[in-house]
Parts: C-alpha cells; structure tokens; sequence
C-alpha cells in the first residue's frame, strides 16, 4: 500500500495532473471553488470582481466582446462578463462545473470538454486562461493551447494568460513535506489523512499527494505537475503573436505575487 509513496523519487514518466475531470473529484472540487473561506479553487468573489473590472477597462477598453475561457470552472468570470454586456463562452472539463455554470450562470454558452482537443471555433476578441492553469500542462500541450487560441482570435485580438513566474514555481517546489487530516474534503469524503511533498526538478515542481482514507485503509496517490517558464520562454510560446505585454496581477495592483499576466495580441 506504501510502496508508491516510499518509490516517489522517481520522477513521473508521463505529465501528471490531479484528476479534474473525475466526477466525484470535480463534485468535491466544486465545493473549494464556491467556499468564500479560501481562494484555493478560484479566488474569493470579491477578488474576482476586480480581476474582471480589471480587464474590462484595461485589456477590453470598455467595448463589448466575445469572449472564450479556458479552464472557466464554475463560471465565476463568465458570469461577470456577461452582465458588463459582453457575450462568453467557457469551456472545461469538470463536469461538476460545468452543470453548476449551466444551471447558474445561463447567460453564457458551455462546454464540457478538453482544452488540449477541442475546437475552440474562431472570432473571439478575447481568450482567457486564468489562476495559472496553463502552467498544469505539459509544455507540448500549453503549445496546443496556445496555438489554438491564436487560430481562434480576430486579427487584433488578445489571449490573456494568467501565469506562474519561474520563481514561484521555483518556490512551491521547496516547500518541502506536509500532511493535514479532514473529515471530509477534496480527497475524499470520508476522513483521510493526506501527505504532501513537493520538489523542483528541471525546470518544474512535482507535487505528490498521498491520501490515507482511515475508515476504509484505501491509500490514493495523486501527482501534479508545474511547468515553470522565464519571461523570455513565454515570448517564445507565444511567438505567432504580434505583441507580447506582461503585468504585474490582474487586480490592476503592481505587486507581482504568485501569479502574473501574459497578454498577447494577434
Ligand atoms: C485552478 S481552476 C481555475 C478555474 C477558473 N479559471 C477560476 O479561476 O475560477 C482550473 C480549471 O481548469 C480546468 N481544467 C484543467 N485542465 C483542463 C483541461 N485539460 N481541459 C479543460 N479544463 C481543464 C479545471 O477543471 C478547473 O476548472
């Protein structure tokens, strides 16, 4: 049962991801998306509602747009956009998100599906990709992502990435080894106790989650991966574009944290 945690050192032959598109983790993970306690899903709502007045105003100059996001999750930012006038679609592959966006947020269009093999469709002003989920994917497919959006754009029009800097990923790879119990929560829904060890390797940190469900004594591993880029291997990623510009956050403050925006225009 312990034989994956204690051979982890090996790294991962394939890109990993946490299983977003599993039912009964996206059912769980729909619950961190909508807590107000955390911002670990999606940020808190008041958060939100600066990032949207941020690129309505900075990057969409007040002028209505069609607009595509990746990765939309519940359909917190759709949602936003939609009531300033502008018309969305959101695409992602959580099911549990997907319903919940549908249901509640019916102003938009939804669609449930893979990022890396959908068709995007074309003539969109905008496309976005936020809470840094671009750097979740290996790079071959951020490629895809990345190209696609491109294919998708009008002339003129802008893909806006919201990304790790190097460091940070650099950062979440030495914060070493952690554990926590819950009663309930995203890995599982009965008690568990989940160990955590996180390292960098060749420019990405590897995450493992191990989680001991004590009820059942069933042990699940999960393995995340974070591709980390310098600002000159974004410009080369974004490379089809005419004009790559990156700011600080997308509350519109010069504080860079975590995350930073890419925006790069067709
Ligand atoms: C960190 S959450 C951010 C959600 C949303 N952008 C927000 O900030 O509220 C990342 C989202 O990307 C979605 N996602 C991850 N990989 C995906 C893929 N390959 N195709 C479609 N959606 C994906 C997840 O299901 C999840 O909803």
């Amino acid at each position: 049962m312990f034989t994956a945690l204690i051979n982890r050192s090996t790294r991962p032959t394939e890109w990993q991801k946490i299983p977003w598109d599993d039912p009964d983790f996206s059912r769980r993970m729909l619950a961190e998306h909508l807590s107000q306690s955390h911002d670990q899903a999606s940020r808190r709502f008041n958060i939100i509602d600066q990032h949207v007045k941020w690129i309505h105003t900075k990057v969409l100059q007040q002028q209505p747009a069609n607009i595509l996001d990746l990765g939309c999750g519940p359909g917190f930012y759709t949602s936003r956009f939609t009531a300033l006038g502008h018309t969305c679609t959101g695409m992602d592959f959580s099911p549990a998100s997907i319903d919940y966006a549908r249901e509640h947020h019916p102003g938009s269009e939804y669609i449930l599906g893979n990022v890396c093999e959908l068709d995007y469709g074309g003539q969109y002003d905008l496309i976005t990709m936020i809470y840094g989920e671009l750097n979740a994917f290996a790079p071959k497919d951020a490629e895809r992502i990345v190209n696609k959006a491109h294919t998708a754009l009008k002339p003129g029009g802008k893909l806006l990435l919201e990304a790790h800097p190097y460091e940070a990923i650099y950062r979440f790879g030495q914060e070493g080894t952690s554990w926590h119990t819950a009663q309930k929560g995203l890995f599982s829904d009965e008690p568990y106790l989940c160990l955590i060890e996180s390292r960098f390797e060749t420019d990405c940190t590897i995450s493992y989650y191990y989680v001991y469900a004590v009820v059942s004594g069933a042990m699940q591993q999960y393995i995340t991966m974070h591709q980390a880029y310098t600002d000159d291997e974004y410009r080369h990623l974004l490379q089809a574009f005419e004009r790559v510009s990156f700011y600080p956050s997308l509350t519109g403050s010069a504080k860079t944290g975590d995350l930073y925006v890419i925006v790069a225009e067709k």
